[in-house]
């Protein structure tokens, strides 16, 4: 079976430099538009997706993307393995400090109101689909690889809180994210990755600390520190795709 990847830009990554644009699609999709154009291009001779979750130029806030277009569309491209790239606050910051690359392994999802499902609406039957382990393995194992390839070290395995949005946390917020066992806290893993499962699409994450979380340093937290995190931390990002790519299709 022919297999194709996609990458699912976030913040800090609307525009993917290496990608040779090939064609733009516009994707109609039963659940309405998707965050932008789906990108089809060629990154190092290899067709890759690409498709910027926040728009472009970025302007959908986390709890308003269309996470069921997005998914629907990537699929009808013919994705099989999608690369979410996710922003992040780190919670553990001995072991993931500001611009460590995170693979989580694992998922609470503390978000709401957000529409997480396919199966919802007139149904014939009611269908529930298994997430005890929410990021595909071999997807994963390929993204480390990657990195290694790219000369980055990478935490292999966190869990990657997610939460509601688009205000950070408050300090107890995060106490009680750790206390569950959050490693990372972002905004845009879920339902993105429910909705994979749903679609059974193979799906990854590869995470960027963008700051400390609310409570975790001695300072509030602002909007410049985690730009400066994102330009910084987004070329390590961008050189670990370019390796998962290679491998995806070379192995
Ligand atoms: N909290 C939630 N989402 C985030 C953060 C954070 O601290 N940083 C980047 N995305």
């Amino acid at each position: 079976m022919t297999k194709t990847i996609a990458i699912i830009g976030g913040t800090g990554l609307t525009e993917p430099k290496q990608l040779q644009v090939i064609s733009a699609h516009d994707v109609q999709t039963p659940y309405g538009s998707t965050s932008a154009p789906i990108l089809e291009g060629e990154m190092a001779g290899y067709r890759v997706l690409f498709l910027a979750r926040h728009g472009h130029p970025h302007r959908i806030p986390p709890h308003q993307v269309n996470y069921r277009a997005n998914m629907w569309a990537l699929q009808k491209l013919y994705a099989t393995d999608i690369v979410s790239v996710n922003a992040v606050g780190s919670i553990a910051i001995d072991a993931m400090p500001t611009r460590a690359l995170v693979l989580p392994d694992q998922i609470i999802d503390y978000t709401w109101g957000r529409i997480h499902t396919y199966y919802q609406g007139d149904l014939e039957a009611v269908k529930h689909v298994d997430l005890s382990f929410p990021y595909s393995e071999s997807l994963r194992d390929l993204l480390a690889q990657a990195a290694h390839h790219a000369g980055k070290s990478i935490v292999n395995g966190a869990v990657y809180g997610v939460t509601q949005g688009p205000r950070l946390e408050t300090a107890a917020e995060i106490v009680r994210m750790e206390r569950d066992g959050c490693d990372i806290v972002g905004m845009t893993g879920m339902p993105e990755a429910a909705l994979a499962r749903e679609l059974q699409l193979n799906y990854a994450s590869l995470a960027l600390v963008v700051n400390p979380a609310a409570g975790k340093s001695n300072s509030v937290i602002t909007l410049k520190e985690i730009q400066t995190a994102l330009d910084a931390g987004m070329t390590d990002v961008r050189d670990v795709i370019a390796q998962a790519i290679r491998l995806f299709y070379e192995d």
